[in-house]
Parts: structure tokens; sequence; C-alpha cells
């Protein structure tokens, strides 16, 4: 199929005429992605996290294609976009108060919910779970293609099935250009990692996907305890003999983030991980590999996460044979999240220097 590009950015500058035209051009952009989608179709959108792959999530012929274009299990329930909490009517009768809480201080923004869902939501998107996850995107074109097609929008994220996730149009291009019926073409995703995932169906909330939004905000509205999911806190591949914990966000237990090449993690203090990484640089560089280091700094993980998904695509694009990374500090919550997806990026490959 003819993957279309529909244009929705406004230019910095220009005069009054040309910005009315543009303004122009992103109303048709919204309307003609809204009418894919209203006829079951799917359209890639943009978010803040990273780009979404939207379907209608009321249809489960939608929710199919989705599965079918990423290449992803139809185990791994899909998030479904809203605009207005009044659209949750459709979706779940179980609002708490502390759900409503979390809504007031954090939507628009990357936090999903999960609730216990109403029959009307199909278990293609679901997974075949009784819960539904939900979210409202904090990005304004997204926010008008939901109201301006009256749906919620099952969407996750943009990629093909086991890559990165994509946090620009040229992202989602790549991997399914010819697999989708439009793109929405806008800016880089600002925060660049995936939302936050809140179980809210048990007596406390649970993290079961770590993200910008960390456990100590949300503890700090709930006025409450938070848990997170143990399964975050086995630092390895999922070894079911040695009576590991399934996640319990189906998602979180697939091969995620890999690279094309081998990647490994170094960990310790920042100096002796700069210069162990200039050594191992040099040293792979002398076997003839094409390498290339990824280092974070701990003083700056907004930029570490903004930018870790595009690093890596750009590493597969150039061919790069072996990626060694520095750890980023995993005591904060938001180093945690980024550290949640280099680890599976480098498949629990860690250093200790
Ligand atoms: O930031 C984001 O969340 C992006 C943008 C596009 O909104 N979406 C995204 O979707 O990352 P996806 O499908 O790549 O990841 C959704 C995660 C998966 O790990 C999935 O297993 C989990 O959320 N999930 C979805 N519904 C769930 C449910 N009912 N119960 C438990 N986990 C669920
Ligand atoms: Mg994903």
């Amino acid at each position: 199929m003819e993957t279309k590009l529909l244009d929705v950015r406004l230019p910095e500058g220009g005069s009054p005429e040309e910005l009315e035209a543009a303004r122009t051009r992103v109303q048709a952009s919204i309307a003609e992605a809204s009418e894919i989608l209203k006829r079951g179709g799917l359209v890639a959108f943009p978010t803040e996290t990273v780009y979404g792959l939207g379907g209608d999530a009321l249809n489960p012929d939608a929710a199919r294609k989705i599965y079918a274009a990423k290449g992803r299990p139809s185990d791994n329930p899909l998030i479904v976009h809203i605009a207005d909490e009044r659209q949750l009517d459709v979706l779940t009768d179980k609002v708490s108060d502390t759900a409503k809480k979390l809504m007031k201080a954090f939507w628009p923004g990357p936090l999903t919910m999960i609730f216990d869902k109403l029959p009307g939501v199909p278990d293609g998107t679901t997974g075949g779970l009784q819960t539904v996850a939900v979210r409202m995107p904090d990005d304004p074109v997204t926010l008008a293609l939901i109201r301006e097609s009256g749906l919620c929008i099952a969407g996750p994220s943009a990629n093909l099935s086991g890559g990165p996730s994509p946090t620009s149009w040229t992202h989602v291009y790549q991997d399914l250009d010819g697999r989708i019926d439009g793109i929405l073409q806008s800016g880089e995703s600002r925060v660049g990692i995936e939302s936050t995932v809140l179980d809210l169906t048990g007596e406390v909330p649970m993290v079961l996907r770590p993200g910008w939004i960390t456990p100590e905000q949300i503890a700090e509205i709930t006025g409450g305890k938070v848990e997170m999911d143990p399964a975050l806190f086995v630092n390895r591949q999922r070894d079911e003999a040695a009576g590991d914990p399934a996640p319990k966000a189906p998602g979180m237990k697939y091969k995620h983030y890999a690279p094309k090449g081998e990647m490994i993690i170094l960990q310790g203090e920042q100096e002796a991980v700069r210069r162990e990484a200039e050594r191992i640089y040099k040293e792979k560089i002398a076997e003839g590999k094409k390498v290339e280091k990824l280092l974070f700094s701990d003083e700056n993980l907004a930029e570490a996460a903004h930018t870790l998904f595009a690093e890596l695509r750009r590493c597969d694009e150039e061919n790069v044979e072996f990626i060694v990374a520095s750890a980023v500090e995993a005591s904060d919550s938001v180093g945690f999240a980024i550290m949640n997806r280099m680890l599976k990026s480098a498949g629990y490959h860690v250093v200790r220097v």
C-alpha cells in the first residue's frame, strides 16, 4: 500500500499569509488522517514520548492491522489514546478517586493508566486481557486528530516490533513505509522514551513500565504507596527456571530496542567509565570493527532520554558493529527508566569498571 505523508508542521516565522496557508495545510492533514482512521485504516501520529501507530481502538479489524504492520505478537496489548476524560466512559466504569487525581496532575502527559475494561473494548485491542491501558498524549496535533475523528485511538509505538521506538517521523517512515496508510509529519518527540505504565486495578498502584513520570511524583499526588513490578529488577533476560517473576505488562517480556550491532554498558565512576570506553573503542578499531561510543551524562537525563533511541537507530544506519555505552544513574527514577531500555538494548550485558 502507499503510505501518505501528511505534513502537520508549522513554520517558525513567515508572513501572516504563509502562516495561514500552513494552518490550512495542517487542518487538511488532520482531516485526512481522521478519515483514514474512521475507515479502519492506520495512521502514525506524534506524541511527546514517541510516535504511535494509530487505529480505531474499538474496531477489532484495526487492531489486527496494527499487529500485522508492526510484526507484533498479538498478546501484547495496545495503549488507547484519548483527548477528553469523558471518552473513558466507553472504556471503563472503574475510575477511582486516585485515578482522577493522577489525570488532573499528569494529563495530557506521559502517564498511562490501566483500568478494568468494559465489554465494548475488543479483546484484539487489549491482547485478551480484561483490562485496558489509557493515556492522553501531550501533542496538539494528535489531540486535534482524536477530537476530529471522535475515536479512541489505539496506538503502540510506531516501530517494527523489537526495534527502538521512533522519536521522529523519519524513523516511522524507515520502519513502516508501505505497511500503513499514513504518517503525520511533525517534529521530534520531546521526551524520547515511552510513557510510564501504571496499573490501577489492584489495591496499591503499581508501575509496570518506568518512564518520565516517576513513582515519587505519583506518590506525591496519591498520598499513598506506589509499588514497582518486581520483574523490573531482574537484570537479565527472564529465566523461568530460576524463578524470575514474569512482568505484568506483556510487552515488557519481549526483546526490545535491540540495535543490530553488539552493545555493552559500562557501569562505574564516570571518569573510569570514560577511560575504559576509550580503551575498548581503540581496541575494536584496531580489530577493524565499526564502533560507536554512547556516553550519557548523569547530569542531563532529559538529553539522554531524548536521544537514546535516535542514537541506536543511527548506529544501525551506519552499520555499527559494536556499541560501548555508559550506564546512567539507576538510583534516580528517570535514570532507572532510561537504564531499563538500555539494558534491553544491550541484552543485559553490563560490565563494572
Ligand atoms: O509513550 C507511549 O506509551 C507510546 C505512545 C505512542 O503513547 N506507546 C507505547 O505503546 O509505548 P507500546 O504498545 O509500545 O507499549 C505499551 C506497553 C506494553 O509494554 C504493554 O504490554 C503495556 O503497555 N500494556 C498495555 N496494555 C496493558 C494492560 N492492559 N495491562 C498491562 N500492560 C499493558
Ligand atoms: Mg513499543
